[in-house]
């Protein structure tokens, strides 16, 4: 069911049941990140191994510091800046932490999240919630309620209804590796907004071969249907033969069906870009179609974070 009944919605919860919540970056599904019997059921609903981790959801800096250990001066600076909003802190986690939650980590990956609705809702609760992207493993993070819907609908009670996602991609994720700023996932907040706060920053690239690593397998957020990254007029013209379906930055091309094109920013916004991200992934993915030829956009700001995501969903 879809709704905006957030006393339900805790009820479900404070039972141990899954609900879907929205947040600015992506719908997330949310249990109790104190009861291992929830946290086991995220990961079944997601089809999800358990060696991929979850976030820790809850909604003020004082609350995180009951889960965690400690707090380096980095990251409480990092907090008050950007939270509440597209950030994960990674920080040694406290003892009433499930191992399943980090996957046998003892670092934590937490996160306040901006949204009213899941802002209500986890402050009238006295646990947190972790919740991963409320897709099946490997697909495409959803960004309505109705994503949610089409996918776990049948697997999980309930699905709160906070509308379209603002920022539309996943948070960004931040540890502390030696003592040294490192962004494990770019993501809604850029490493140049991060660098202002604290300074320059170390970035981990992903790996396919290290899967503890967070950011985790290279091949993700994939769409059904093959995606080929490239110059799009170039790639047009090599696969006449196919049934194409472009997503591209800006503009139309010449050689594809209008209706097979779609586009993320007409004003060349990355903000825009990003929001329409996920959806448009989605959208092609429903077309009767061979291919989805897409293109790159400019390696800066929210750049970084949807060429990772188009990247990653031409690995498949
Ligand atoms: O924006 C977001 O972060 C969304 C919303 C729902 O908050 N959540 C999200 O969760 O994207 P998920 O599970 O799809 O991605 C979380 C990533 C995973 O790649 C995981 O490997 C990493 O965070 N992660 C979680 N806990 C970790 C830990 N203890 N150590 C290292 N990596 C961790
Ligand atoms: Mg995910």
């Amino acid at each position: 069911m879809i709704g905006t009944d957030i006393n339900h919605a805790a009820h479900l919860l404070k039972e141990g049941k899954l609900v879907a919540i929205p947040t600015e970056t992506v719908y997330g599904l949310a249990g109790n990140a104190l009861d291992e019997q929830a946290v086991t059921q995220i990961f079944a609903v997601k089809n999800r191994p358990t060696f991929d981790p979850l976030i820790v959801h809850t909604d003020s800096i004082h609350k995180v510091k009951k889960l965690v250990q400690q707090m380096p001066i980095t990251a409480l600076d990092l907090a008050n800046h950007f939270w509440a909003g597209a950030l994960t802190l990674l920080l040694p986690k406290r003892e009433l932490i499930p191992d399943l939650v980090t996957s046998g980590s003892p670092l934590v990956a937490v996160r306040i999240p901006n949204h009213p609705l899941t802002l209500q809702l986890l402050s009238s609760l006295d646990f947190p919630l972790a919740a991963p992207s409320a897709n099946p493993f490997g697909y495409i993070s959803p960004t309505t309620a109705q994503h949610v819907e089409a996918q776990l609908g049948d697997k999980i009670p309930y699905i709160i209804d906070g509308g379209a996602c603002i920022l539309g991609l996943e948070s960004t994720i931040v540890g502390f590796e030696g003592g040294i700023p490192t962004i494990y996932r770019k993501g809604g907040i850029s490493i140049e907004a991060i660098e202002q706060v604290i300074g320059e920053v170390q970035v981990k690239e992903h790996s396919s071969s290290n899967p503890q690593a967070p950011g985790m397998l290279k091949s993700h957020y994939a769409p059904r249907i093959p995606l080929v990254l490239g110059d799009l007029v170039k790639l047009i013209q090599k696969n006449k033969r196919k049934r194409l379906g472009v997503l591209s930055f800006q503009k139309y091309h010449l050689g594809v069906p209008i209706h097979h094109q779609l586009i993320l920013s007409k004003q060349g916004d990355m903000a825009e870009a990003a929001q329409n991200l996920f959806a448009a992934m989605r959208q092609l993915d429903t077309m009767d179609i061979d291919m989805i030829v897409a293109e790159l956009l400019p390696e800066r700001e929210l750049g970084r974070a949807i060429n990772d995501r188009l990247r990653r969903a031409a690995a498949h």
